[in-house]
């Protein structure tokens, strides 16, 4: 009697996930039947081109597109190579998220194969747009500009390297700006720097040197994985700007900050770099040097404390002034 009880039991209890199951997967069927079209509703409210880009986003959304020959019908799949790719997700949470392709890019690209004059063509820079712009005011486009223009990748070739090779086009987005989250903020500031700097096939386009290899390069710096999770390139190579937020001028790499102390110091130079922004605020929280800093990172020499220095002093005095006793009672019972 009881076992049949039981039995029955452990049939309801697992009936009971297993319809939850079958009714959820309906239900998802119907919501997420076509996740293409649920993207997009979510796309339309940040841009109003949404429907114009995927006649761009139906061949450079994807990872393959179709030719077809429209005479005999044919049709056949190609692969689109991986840098003419954009993720729809990544260009719809970029700062131009609101621009049409075609914003950009001339009308003509529509069509296919595209042809060689539109190719050719001088792309905005920055500073058509921004430039001398109250809206903009913030950024100091025109004080960027300048400390670019004095770089050692503008001075190495000036007429290939430009404000877009680092910040791509489709998927560029302010980060220190606004960050909430320092560590993800270098983690993709560096990744702009290695963008090329750690992929032979872009850094070569740009130059006829051979690679560079960044780890061996870096060799010196003791803990190197620990440093770049916690320091951006730029604070190291380059010239640091009183002016603007992210300094521009990259300098040649003997130029490169080589001493330890320049961080490791109650000086730290990271107070003026990587923790500019928040730097204005009280800076000797709690006696502690730079206590900005102790959000995100403990860095030796520069996170001192004041009362705990203080201390340390008393009890070397204390010290001392014990072993002068001391040595003074031994002279006396001599
Ligand atoms: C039928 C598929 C297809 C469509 C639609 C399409 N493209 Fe392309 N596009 C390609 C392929 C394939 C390449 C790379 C091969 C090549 O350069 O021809 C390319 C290359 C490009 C390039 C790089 C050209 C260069 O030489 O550097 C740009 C820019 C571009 N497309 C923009 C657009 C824009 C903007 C649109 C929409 C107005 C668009 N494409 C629509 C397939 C397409
Ligand atoms: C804010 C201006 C801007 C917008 C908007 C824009 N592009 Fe671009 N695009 C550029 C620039 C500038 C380049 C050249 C980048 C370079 O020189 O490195 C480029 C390059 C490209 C390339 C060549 C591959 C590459 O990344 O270098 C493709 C493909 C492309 N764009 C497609 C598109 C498509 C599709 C859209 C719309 C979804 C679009 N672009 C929107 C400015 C823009
Ligand atoms: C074709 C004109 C044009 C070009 C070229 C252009 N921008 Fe913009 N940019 C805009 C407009 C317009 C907005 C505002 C978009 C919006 O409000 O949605 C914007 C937004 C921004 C923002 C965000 C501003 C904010 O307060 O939210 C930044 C940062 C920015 N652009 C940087 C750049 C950089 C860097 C370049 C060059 C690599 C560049 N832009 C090239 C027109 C342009
Ligand atoms: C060598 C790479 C590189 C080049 C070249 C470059 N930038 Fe930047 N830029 C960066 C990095 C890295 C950031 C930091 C991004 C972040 O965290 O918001 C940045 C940030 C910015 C910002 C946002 C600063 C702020 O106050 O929030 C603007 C605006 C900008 N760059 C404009 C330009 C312009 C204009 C040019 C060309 C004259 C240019 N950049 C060239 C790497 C570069
Ligand atoms: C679009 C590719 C690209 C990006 C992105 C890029 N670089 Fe470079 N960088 C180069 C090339 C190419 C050279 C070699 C220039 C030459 O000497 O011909 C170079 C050279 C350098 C040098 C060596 C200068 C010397 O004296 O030999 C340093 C340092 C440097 N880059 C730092 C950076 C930093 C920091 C960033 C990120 C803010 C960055 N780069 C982003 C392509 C890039
Ligand atoms: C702690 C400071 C520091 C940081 C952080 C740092 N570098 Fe360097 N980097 C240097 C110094 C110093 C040199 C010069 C090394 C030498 O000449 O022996 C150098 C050399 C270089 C060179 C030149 C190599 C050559 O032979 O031309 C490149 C490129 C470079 N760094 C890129 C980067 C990139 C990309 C990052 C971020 C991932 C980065 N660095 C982070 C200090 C730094
Ligand atoms: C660009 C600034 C900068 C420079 C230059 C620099 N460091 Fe650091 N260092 C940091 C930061 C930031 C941390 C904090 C990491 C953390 O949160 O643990 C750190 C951490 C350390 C640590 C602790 C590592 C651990 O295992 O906990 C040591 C040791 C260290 N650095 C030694 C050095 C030495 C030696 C040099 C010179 C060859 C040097 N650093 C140059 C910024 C720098």
């Amino acid at each position: 009697m009881i076992s049949t009880k039981h039995n029955h039991k452990i049939f309801q209890f697992s009936l009971l996930p297993v319809t939850l199951l079958i009714l959820l997967g309906c239900l998802s069927f119907t919501i997420f039947k076509n996740p293409d079209e649920k993207d997009l509703e979510i796309f339309r409210e940040v841009s109003d081109f949404v429907d114009d880009n995927e006649h761009c986003f139906i061949c450079h959304g994807e990872t393959k597109y179709q030719l077809s020959d429209e005479v005999t019908g044919r049709v056949i799949t190609r692969i689109l190579c991986q840098d003419r790719v954009i993720k729809r997700e990544d260009y719809y949470r970029s700062n131009h998220k609101r621009f049409a392709c075609v914003d950009c890019h001339t009308g003509k690209y529509l069509q296919f194969p595209h042809p060689i004059e539109v190719r050719l063509e001088e792309p905005f820079a920055c500073i058509d747009c921004h430039g001398y712009d109250e809206n903009y005011a913030d950024y100091q486009f025109e004080k960027i500009e300048e400390e670019y223009l004095q770089s050692i990748h503008h001075t190495a070739n000036p007429a290939e390297f430009s404000c877009w090779k680092c910040h791509n086009p489709h998927t560029y987005h302010i980060s220190i700006r606004n960050t909430e989250n320092l560590s993800a903020t270098i983690a993709y500031d560096n990744a702009i720097c290695l963008s090329c700097h750690a992929d032979f096939n872009r850094f070569q386009l740009l130059t006829d040197r051979g690679g560079i290899n960044i780890i061996q390069q870096h060799q010196w710096l003791p803990n190197q994985a620990l440093h770049f999770k916690n320091v951006r390139c730029i604070e190291c190579h380059t010239q640091i700007s009183d002016d603007i937020l992210v300094a521009h001028l990259v300098m040649p790499k003997d130029e490169a900050v080589h001493l330890c102390s320049e961080c490791h110091s109650r000086n730290s130079l990271l107070m003026v770099t990587l923790y500019k922004f928040q730097s204005k605020e009280a800076r000797n929280k709690y006696g502690f040097f730079n206590a900005v800093v102790m959000n995100d990172a403990y860095v030796i020499g520069a996170n001192r404390n004041y009362f705990l220095n203080v201390v340390s002093l008393v009890i070397f005095g204390l010290t001392f002034l014990g072993i002068i006793i001391h040595i003074g009672f031994r002279i006396f019972n001599k």
